[in-house]
């Protein structure tokens, strides 16, 4: 008989010899039976590709979270040949097969590429270089002159890159944000006469302390000066009344852009509650049109409207983050990520209705149909949607001497596809789309900067990017 004491001895060289041969040779994630049965044709035993692409390369079009891969699965792409299981997978065997994807995928060692020094692009090569990588959740950017570069980062600073290089500290003073969910310091823009007055304007989730002592947050606007690095004169031009402050994190919008008459534009989001994108008692899920200042155009088209909030451009917005001018017509262009597949590109037009959510391309994330309608009669169509979606982001239209064939072509960028693409735009219509950048994280924004180059603000892995000629 064994007494004690050997046992524990045994357990002890057992438990040892199996670390050691672990280590040795690594054993892969066992293969599920879901997955040689129904991916194996596709996407190969070994997950490397094989009528489909590699599940193993780092690489992921369709976003890299596990979410993402799990709706991937659920719902598929049917239009690019990847069949959707919902009807034979129940979510927990989906989510199964997530684990083993990104099991496999870690055992691998893929990593994302790193960023290329050059690019061949339809029409140009272009010489990419990285600004710095010394920010976080890099979220707007202006340029105030040739040398002077503004940066917001999302949890609440303002960063100056002076001819080139980032300044080691943010500017002092700057608004207070709630830097949680989607929130917190958002777009930074220059007043069209920031060479006589000075003016920047900044928008951020804004914080206030109810009675229950509950952080409600809602969108609002700054203006003020920068001087020795010191946010100064400040003003505020846009704070919506507190009762439409909320809980809720996400789906602030906070773009902005001027037009050449001088107004200002700005996005609020649907704040996460879609039916008051149709509420015209309500800011959320609208576009508003204010004077710089902040009082509100007498020509607005709800001006007289007895309850309509006065500010209202356009409504049935779901969280616009993309909206610019265009630099020839003056139009208004706006981008909105939507629910999967409802991505929308948008020519902003006074009283217009854009749908959202009583018309949609999308379906929720849950597999929820929001909307049968994809249009209804006094509700507008998107210039372009993207299906599936892009997480489409920050828009810009490119102006440069660099790169002549991209004049007025529309710089997008997407979060959870990790591009950045250029749109041809003619005629209000896009006639052509191109790919510039892939995988190399996620694009906040992408601005046509004074000498000609363009900027790109990616999150993670945070970094400017800086597109020049070779
Ligand atoms: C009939 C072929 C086919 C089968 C079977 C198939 N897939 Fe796919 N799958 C595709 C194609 C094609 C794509 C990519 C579409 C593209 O690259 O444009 C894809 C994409 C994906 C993606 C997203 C990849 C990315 O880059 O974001 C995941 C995840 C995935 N498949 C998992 C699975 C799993 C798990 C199974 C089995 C349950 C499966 N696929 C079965 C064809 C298939």
């Amino acid at each position: 008989m064994m007494n004690l004491k050997t046992t524990a001895v045994l357990i002890i060289l057992a438990a040892t010899s199996f670390h050691c041969s672990r280590e040795s040779k690594p054993e892969l994630a066992e293969t599920p039976e879901n997955y040689t049965n129904l991916c194996v044709s596709c996407h190969g035993e070994d997950l490397k590709g094989a009528l489909a692409q590699s599940l193993v390369d780092g690489s992921w079009q369709f976003g890299a979270r596990d979410g993402d891969l799990f709706r991937s699965i659920k719902f598929g792409h049917p239009q690019f040949g990847m069949p959707s299981w919902g009807a034979v997978l129940d979510d927990s065997s989906i989510f199964e097969l997530v684990a083993f994807i990104r099991k496999r995928e870690d055992q691998s060692g893929a990593v994302k590429p790193p960023l290329p020094e050059s690019l061949e692009t339809l029409d140009y090569e272009v010489n990419l270089e990285t600004i710095t990588e010394d920010v976080e959740t890099p979220w707007g950017i202006a340029f105030l002159d040739q040398n002077t570069t503004l940066v917001t980062e999302k949890p609440g600073r303002l960063r100056i890159i002076e001819n080139g290089v980032l300044l080691p500290d943010p500017v002092e003073g700057t608004p207070e944000v709630l830097a949680e969910g989607q929130g917190g310091l958002l777009d930074v823009v220059p007043d069209p006469d920031y060479h006589t007055n000075g003016l920047i304007y900044l928008s951020f989730s804004h914080p206030i302390v109810n009675t229950d002592q509950d952080t409600l947050t809602f969108t609002s606007i700054v203006r003020g000066t920068i001087h020795e690095g010191k946010w100064l004169q400040q003003e505020v031009v846009y704070q919506a009344d507190s009762a439409y402050y909320s809980k809720a994190r996400g789906h602030y919008g906070g773009r902005i852009a001027f037009s050449p008459q001088g107004y200002l534009y700005f996005t609020v989001g649907d704040r996460t509650v879609m039916e008051q994108a149709q509420d015209l008692t309500r800011p959320n899920g609208k576009v508003h049109r204010i004077n710089p200042d902040g009082s509100i155009p007498g020509s607005n088209p709800y001006y007289q409207h007895p309850e309509a909030i006065k500010s209202i451009y356009s409504l049935g917005h779901r969280n616009p983050q993309g909206l610019t001018t265009h630099p020839v017509t003056g139009q208004i262009w706006e981008a909105e990520h939507g629910p999967l597949g409802g991505d929308e590109l948008n020519l902003i037009q006074p009283e217009t209705n854009f749908g959202w959510p009583v018309i949609t391309h999308g379906i929720n994330y849950n597999g929820e149909i929001i909307s049968e309608h994809t249009r209804q009669e006094g509700m507008a169509q998107p210039a372009l949607y993207w299906k599936p979606s892009i997480a489409v982001c920050g828009i810009d239209f490119y102006q440069g001497d660099l790169f002549p064939k991209w004049n007025n072509q529309l710089m997008v960028g997407a979060l959870r596809f990790e591009e950045l693409k250029m749109l041809d735009i003619t005629d209000d219509r896009v006639i052509f789309q191109q790919t510039l950048l892939k995988n190399v994280g996620r694009v906040r924004i992408a601005r046509s900067a004074p000498d000609g180059s363009i900027y790109v603000l990616l999150n993670r892995p945070d970094k400017i990017v800086r597109i020049s000629d070779l």
